[in-house]
């Protein structure tokens, strides 16, 4: 089809007499106005106060909101006519007036007079969020459209509220962590210091960093939220008016800053903002939209294009390729008017949209009018060179893949240039900070028209695996990142509109298919020690009173504890004897394949608060260089709230930063596994334990790896005492016994009965021989 295409341009070119054609064909969509009204509870009507907009769902390509005079919320792309979005009077919100809209997953969130709405669009419901005591005029957020992972899908999940311009000093962000149902203040460190307004607050996905845009004197820069870029500002650029901020859907760190003069481009989410150049026709570029003399009217952008309306009534396209900054001027046609706005419905489809009242009837008609781009630009009057590259595939292309601590992922991608040029593919990552690329650029001998193929071989990993490390550079390798990677080609001339660049979303985070297993070889089912039909049978066990405490501090209990054993979930119990020092045997799984024995530091915590048994090693013994942290320091920290010991707040006390002194050297150390030896000594008891298992190490992976598992400890007192006396009384019955035959056998043997027992005993002995242990008297 591209073949085609191109067949067709040059025949174009050849014939310079050809007519350019025009830039769209208008149609209205009018459908069944008399049969069918489904919004016919009455609301108040929202209207938008500011300039005509038209928001596309990211994710789904049908859904849609436009915001003017009137709101139309379409599911079918404007396909069919709609009557105005209104609010449920029940919401009572006062004046309907819509500042900011935002999709988060399946809702369509709303800034009506200054207060959060949510309008879950499927059930069709209406909500008022909670949590937001302060003005607010806008709501930003993102969504992932990679895959169904939960990590994907949680990136919508994340809501900022604020009241734009205000001043930072005394300003009220609001956070949400569940798509704006409830909001929480959101406190920036540094918020107090900065001087200046508000721009906006933003979840920078791509470089897994919350980024507040603030305004001071005609400047606007960005200020993070973490390391590294929290020591630097983005790059001060120049803020006229107020500009409205799209982030580009794709996580790629594209956004998109525009008022009616001004339209800027970040492609490193915010940290260098660009003006788009503007060119009106060959030879005539202007360095700005402010150059240009023009006044936007309408911005719409996706992964590929940016598109521009102008209240002159022209329209123009630029490619958000990595290294254009661009928009073209396209051939007039008559398409502007107030209520006009833009969207693209498709790769290389733009659709100019203008509501149409109907006299007769509430629903609003449609005016679309859909301009393909790329026949757009093949017009001999632009002057737009032919795309230099036929084809770019990756198999990754739209997909997410994760990275898991120390894992790596190898990624191809092949280019095929038109003949005739060599057209530069390469590719680059979001999130440089944690993410590292090298790329093996091969010309494979395979020939393509002429031409070689090229052949990426893309190798990712943690930017802190490639060696080259610093940490001025790095982001934290304990804290969980995203990144894209994108395979693009250098300087794509904007006819390329057709080759889409390759995207992938990579997850530096927990690989849900990790589990850990606790080796069960020797279960205290198989030696015979508990029966399974009774551990199945509803079976509990009692805890003595001075053996436990709840609280997990070590004082006694004052009553015995009864525990139901749950079998279901844990089986039969690994045998363990009291007198040897023990450890588990822990074994990482991944999607059901075993990989290896894990030799990460881990800790143990018994679920009924058993505390009869101790460690091997104490902080001293371990070698720590400061003071370890025990179940008691960890339970302090979490002020009485539910508590856990894991990767998140474990401090290894042979790390040299970790700087609490080693004071009580003779505490027992209570980790296992990593590099010292410690064990579990168990007191002289006999009894189920069923211990919880977190692996600590943050280096290990980037999942809380944590399991339940049961021992049972046999071999201790009451029952030895018990066992040892009866082995006494057999061994000296044994000999008092042997004794006794010794002396008797030797006078016996030689009378006759003797014999005949002697005779049949050995014969008994010649046919068991072969199966039998056989004692034998001989003479
Ligand atoms: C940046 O954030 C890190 C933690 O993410 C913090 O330790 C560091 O002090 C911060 N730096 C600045 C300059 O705020
Ligand atoms: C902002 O306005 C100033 C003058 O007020 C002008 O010099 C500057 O170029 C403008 N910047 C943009 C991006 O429009
Ligand atoms: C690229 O990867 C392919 C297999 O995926 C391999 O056959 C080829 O040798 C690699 N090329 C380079 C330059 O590493
Ligand atoms: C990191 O930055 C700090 C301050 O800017 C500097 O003192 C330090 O030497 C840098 N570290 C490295 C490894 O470059
Ligand atoms: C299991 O035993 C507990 C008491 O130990 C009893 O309350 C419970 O009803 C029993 N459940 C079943 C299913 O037998
Ligand atoms: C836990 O560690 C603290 C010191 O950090 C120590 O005082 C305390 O005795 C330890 N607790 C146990 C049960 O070892």
């Amino acid at each position: 089809m591209l073949v085609l295409m191109l067949v067709s341009v040059a025949s174009l070119r050849l014939c310079s007499v050809a007519r350019a054609q025009p830039l769209c064909r208008v149609h209205t969509v009018r459908t069944g106005k008399v049969t069918h009204d489904d919004h016919a509870s009455p609301g108040n009507v929202l209207y938008f106060s500011s300039a005509t907009r038209l928001i596309k769902h990211p994710c789904k390509k049908n859904i849609a909101l436009y915001l003017g005079q009137q709101l139309f919320f379409t599911r079918n792309n404007f396909e069919s006519s709609l009557p105005p979005l209104s609010i449920p009077t029940s919401m009572q919100v006062g004046i309907p007036e819509v500042t900011s809209a935002h999709f988060a997953g399946s809702l369509l969130l709303l800034v009506v007079n200054k207060k959060v709405y949510i309008y879950n669009y499927r059930a069709n419901y209406w909500t008022a969020s909670t949590g937001i005591n302060y003005p607010v005029s806008h709501i930003s957020g993102d969504n992932c459209c990679y895959s169904k992972h939960p990590f994907c899908l949680d990136i919508s999940n994340v809501v900022f509220a604020y009241l734009l311009g205000d001043q930072l000093s005394k300003t009220n962000i609001y956070y949400s962590e569940n798509w704006a149902y409830r909001f929480h203040e959101y406190a920036s460190v540094t918020q107090e210091e900065l001087l200046g307004s508000l721009g906006g607050i933003f979840s920078l996905h791509s470089v897994s960093q919350i980024g507040l845009l603030f305004i001071e004197q005609g400047q606007a820069k960005f200020e993070y939220s973490d390391h590294p870029l929290n020591s630097s500002f983005g790059l001060p650029f120049d803020y006229n008016g107020t500009l409205d901020v799209l982030i580009v859907p794709g996580q790629k760190g594209i956004l998109i800053f525009w008022s009616e003069k001004s339209l800027l481009v970040s492609r490193n989410s915010g940290q260098l903002v660009f003006p788009v150049q503007v060119q009106e026709g060959p030879g005539t570029l202007y360095s700005s939209v402010l150059d240009a003399g023009i006044t936007i009217h309408s911005v719409a952008a996706n992964e590929n294009g940016l598109a521009v309306l102008t209240r002159e009534d022209n329209l123009y396209y630029g490619s958000l390729g990595i290294l254009t900054s661009l928009i073209v001027k396209f051939p007039h046609q008559n398409i502007w008017s107030p209520q006009a706005a833009l969207m693209f419905t498709d790769l290389g489809i733009l659709e100019i949209l203008t509501p149409l009242p109907d006299s007769k009837f509430p629903a609003f008609d449609f005016q679309k009018c859909s301009v393909n781009i790329q026949a757009v630009l093949m017009d001999p009057q632009l002057h737009i060179d032919l795309c230099k590259v036929e084809v770019l595939q990756g198999t990754f292309d739209n997909k997410m893949y994760t990275i898991d601590m120390n894992s790596k992922l190898e990624l191809t991608a092949e280019m095929i240039p038109r003949p005739g040029t060599s057209p530069v593919p390469f590719a680059m990552v979001s999130n440089p900070h944690s993410l590292g690329l090298h790329v093996y650029n091969s010309e494979d001998g395979y020939t393509y028209d002429g031409n070689t193929k090229h052949r990426l071989n893309i190798s990712l990993k943690q930017q802190h695996h490639w060696g080259r490390a610093d940490s001025n550079f790095t982001s934290s390798i304990k804290k969980p990142t995203f990144s894209t990677i994108t395979v693009d080609i250098a300087n794509k001339e904007i006819s390329c509109v057709d080759l889409k660049p390759l995207t992938a979303l990579i997850s530096i985070g927990c690989d849900l298919k990790k589990k850990i297993v606790v080796q069960n070889e020797i279960s205290a089912c198989y030696k015979g020690i508990l029966d399974p039909v009774a551990l199945q049978d509803n079976y509990s066990y009692v805890i003595e009173k001075g053996a436990y405490n709840l609280n997990f501090q070590g004082q006694k209990a004052t009553e015995d504890l009864v525990v139901h054993y749950p079998y279901e979930k844990l089986g039969c119990p690994l045998l363990v004897h009291y007198d040897t020092p023990w450890k588990p045997v822990v074994e990482l799984w991944q999607g059901g394949k075993f990989q290896e024995v894990v030799e990460a530091e881990y800790v143990l915590l018994e679920v009924n608060g058993l505390f009869t048994y101790t460690y091997s090693l104490t902080a001293g013994t371990a070698l720590c260089s400061s003071q370890p942290q025990n179940w008691t320091t960890i339970e302090e920290d979490s002020w009485g709230g539910p508590f856990a010991w894991d990767r998140e707040n474990y401090m290894s006390c042979h790390n040299p930063n970790n700087d609490s002194p080693l004071q009580w050297p003779n505490v027992p150390y209570q980790i296992l596994g990593g590099p010292t030896e410690n064990k579990i000594i168990f007191d002289q008891r006999n009894g189920i334990y069923i211990f919880i298992i977190y692996i600590v190490d943050p280096y290990y992976s980037y999942c809380h790896l944590t399991t339940t598992f049961s021992i049972y400890v046999y071999g201790a007192f009451p029952l030895s005492i018990l066992r040892s006396e009866i082995t006494i009384v057999l061994i000296m019955t044994t000999i008092l016994l042997s004794v006794w035959l010794a002396y008797v056998i030797p006078k016996w043997l030689p009378t006759e009965q003797g014999h005949r027992f002697k005779r049949s005993w050995d014969g008994l002995c010649d046919r068991c021989r072969k199966s039998c242990a056989c004692f034998q008297f001989r003479r």
